[in-house]
Formats: C-alpha cells, sequence, structure tokens
C-alpha cells in the first residue's frame, strides 16, 4: 500500500511499494518541482497563452506550483495533466503541498482536487485545469503544446513510458519552439529526445541530482 513520507524539505511525498518508488525527491518533493518544473520550464518558457501538458498528475503538485506562481503574472495558461492511476481523494486529501504554495496554496489546492476529470475547469480568468484519467502509453493525445512536463516514474522503474512510441507522441503535440523538461538526465532519454527532433539542453539538477534536462522543439 503506498505510503505518505515527509521528505528534507517537509513536504511530502508518496512511495509506492511494489515498484520501490517515490512520487518525488526524497530531498525535497517541493524543492525539485519548483526547480525542474517552474524555474527551468514555466519561468523559461515564455509563450502567452501558455498551453501545458503534463505527464503523471500524480499529487498534482506541479499543477499547483503552476497556479500559484502564475498568480501575479497574470499570464492565461491552460494546464492538461494525464494521469492513469489517480491516487484516492483521501490520500490528496492528507498531503501538505499547498502550506508550501504560499498564500492562495489553500484555494488552489482545493480547486485542484476537486476539479472533475476529463474537462477545462477555471480558477481564475488566467488558469484552467484538464485532468485527463487516461495512459499515455495507449491513448491519442489531441492538441498541442508549448510546454511539456514530463513526470513519470524513473526510467528504471518504469521503463516501457520512456519509450521510442511514447516520444514520437510527445514530438507531435509540442508546437516548433515548445520546451520538454524533466527531472531525469539519463542518456538513452536524451537520445530519443534528439531523434524526436528536440535541442537537448543539461541543467544543474535539484539536490540530490546532478542533472536535468530541458529541451527545445525545432
Ligand atoms: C512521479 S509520479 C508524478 C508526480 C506528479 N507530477 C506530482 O506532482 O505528484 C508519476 C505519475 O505517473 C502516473 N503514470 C504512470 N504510468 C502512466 C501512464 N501510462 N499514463 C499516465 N500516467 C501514468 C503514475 O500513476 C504517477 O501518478
Amino acid at each position: 500500500m503506498n505510503q505518505i513520507i515527509i521528505t528534507s524539505d517537509g513536504s511530502h511525498t508518496i512511495f509506492v511499494p511494489g515498484l520501490n518508488e517515490h512520487y518525488h525527491s526524497i530531498h525535497g518533493a517541493v524543492q525539485e518541482s519548483s526547480m525542474v518544473y517552474i524555474e527551468n520550464g514555466l519561468g523559461f518558457c515564455k509563450t502567452n497563452p501558455l498551453n501545458i501538458f503534463e505527464v503523471g498528475f500524480g499529487t498534482g503538485l506541479n499543477a499547483l506550483l503552476t497556479a500559484t506562481s502564475m498568480y501575479a503574472e497574470k499570464r492565461i495558461i491552460y494546464y492538461t495533466s494525464i494521469e492513469k492511476d489517480p491516487l484516492s481523494i483521501n490520500v490528496i486529501n492528507t498531503l501538505n503541498h499547498w502550506r508550501f504554495a504560499g498564500n492562495k496554496g489553500k484555494k488552489v489546492f482545493d480547486f485542484i482536487r476537486n476539479a472533475e476529470w476529463g474537462e477545462f475547469e477555471e480558477l481564475s480568468n488566467t488558469f484552467f485545469l484538464r485532468k485527463i484519467k487516461g495512459d499515455m502509453i495507449k491513448d491519442n493525445i489531441e492538441g498541442k503544446f508549448d510546454l511539456v512536463f514530463f513526470d513519470a516514474f524513473g526510467p528504471d522503474k518504469q521503463p516501457e513510458i520512456w519509450s521510442k512510441e511514447v516520444f514520437e507522441k510527445i514530438s507531435e503535440i509540442t508546437n516548433a519552439g515548445g520546451i520538454f523538461v524533466t527531472y531525469s538526465a539519463k542518456g538513452e532519454v536524451r537520445r530519443l529526445l534528439r531523434k524526436n527532433g528536440f535541442v537537448v539542453t543539461l541543467l544543474p539538477g535539484p539536490p540530490g541530482k546532478r542533472e536535468m534536462i530541458r529541451a527545445t522543439k525545432q
């Protein structure tokens, strides 16, 4: 059974015993999300309006940090996230992520956890969330995106989602000039991105990871 644990920055993550894998870095869940997806993804990609696609909605932490960090900026964001095995609402309700997300954290957390699956729901006139219950490996993804958050379980734990077919799909749905970010820096992931039209940059990773990938679609 999944277990909620506290990571080094005080924020929660979930441990999946069957995979021997965590949802986030044990060196700091919020710290990792903030650096990989918010600073190096959202902060780098200036498109407005911005269409984001996330692989692995999980706890909704990346959506939470995206929405709260954008309040001041007034950028228009359409955030689509796919999740194969949604966490139970009882687990989500226990998470403390909103405490790390500023004074709008609780309001946004409540919106995200209560949002229905399948359609865009409006938080404000600048942030729209669509949670899709689906399988990134099997399903067709509709739409085109400017920024991709690839937040699947690690390539060693879930190699089938870091596959040629999935990266072809990612390439098809990413606009030219669009940005892809992930916490992994694995050589095979870089190779798949290059093969599918991305220019890959290695950046310093969050605590516990030497490097991470940011890639730009040509
Ligand atoms: C590393 S966790 C995601 C962390 C998440 N972004 C968060 O902030 O909590 C990986 C997520 O990918 C989901 N997942 C695994 N295989 C998937 C698939 N084939 N399609 C969509 N989601 C998948 C898992 O259920 C899990 O929630």
